[in-house]
């Protein structure tokens, strides 16, 4: 055997092998019920990954409810704060604290908009259809008009106030000094709104704007008005705005939420308001949810 004997034997031998090798590989390859491990793997490692992305998008779905919830408790937090506030200061004090940062009112109104889908039925929708029923003529003011509501939803003319202008229709300012004239107006407003410690001086306010036979109609959260729970008397409450010289029209406590109290304005004043005992109204916390 010479060297070139060798060398081919080698050849051969190492090609021999490596095709046995190799064909040993192609007969495993197709017997084989199971994919090939690289292939195993790589769907291991596809699925994995989609697993991983999928987990990674319920935790950052988890997350992201989880800083809805304490976005939420913050602003729910707030809410309850600016509530407070306005029913523990005076009128003149809110407009300069909602002035100041006009943003408050917004984070206000979110938070009394998501406490009103508590409530079964709505006051403003009950003072809406009163309205209805009445000459669309009469002239209205809104007085604490929110998102002015009652101006969108009804034909008449209505005025509406609050301590911010968050729509082109509301005029901006303390309610118990409007910019109207005296005696120029057939029904005043006050849906929840009786809010600062100088609640009187609001009423007071409406009072001056109303004409001779005009309406004031009040719709405040019952708790305010339960003596059993530290509210207000209603009567005495009742007893004062007649004092300021109007007629009780109507009292209705049949809802859960809130009461209703409307007034008509007397042809002739009869007081100029500042002897009139005036009850003390309490504020209306809201509870967390
Ligand atoms: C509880 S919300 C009711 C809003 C609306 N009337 C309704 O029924 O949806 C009371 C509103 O009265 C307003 N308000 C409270 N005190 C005020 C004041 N002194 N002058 C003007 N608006 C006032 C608040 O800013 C708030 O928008």
């Amino acid at each position: 055997m010479g060297d070139g004997e060798v060398n081919r034997k080698r050849k051969r031998g190492r090609g021999g092998k490596s095709r046995k090798k190799r064909s040993n590989e192609d007969s495993s390859d197709q017997k084989s019920p199971n994919p090939p491990p690289v292939n195993n793997r790589s769907v291991a490692t596809a699925d994995g990954n989609r697993n991983d992305g999928k987990k990674k998008s319920q935790l950052s779905s988890r997350s992201s409810s989880l800083l809805d919830k304490m976005r939420a408790k913050l602003s729910g937090g707030h809410f309850r704060m600016l509530n407070e506030k306005l029913y523990t200061c005076t009128g003149k004090e809110a407009l300069r604290y909602f002035s100041d940062d006009p943003s408050l009112f917004n984070v206000y109104h979110a938070g009394y908009q998501e406490q009103m889908l508590h409530w079964p039925e709505q006051p403003v929708n009950i003072i809406m259809k009163w309205l209805k029923n009445k000459s669309p003529s009469l002239v209205v003011a809104d007085f604490g008009c929110g998102d002015a509501r009652l101006a969108k939803n009804v034909k008449n003319k209505v005025y509406s106030f609050d301590l911010v202008a968050n729509d082109p229709s509301v005029i901006a300012c303390d309610m118990s000094n409007t910019p109207l004239e005296s005696s120029s107006i057939d029904v005043a407003v006050f849906c929840l709104s009786l809010m600062g410690v100088n609640y009187q001086s609001f009423i007071q306010e409406a009072n001056r704007v109303l004409k001779p036979g005009g309406w004031l109609l009040i719709a405040e959260v019952k708790s305010r008005f339960d003596p059993n729970t530290k509210g207000a008397d209603p009567k005495v409450f009742i007893k004062a705005v007649c004092k300021l010289g109007f007629t009780s029209e109507l009292k209705d406590f049949r809802n859960k939420m809130f009461i209703l109290l409307y007034f008509k304005k007397k042809d002739q004043q009869s007081s100029d308001g500042k002897q009139i005992q005036w009850p003390e109204l309490k504020p209306c916390l809201y509870k967390r949810r």
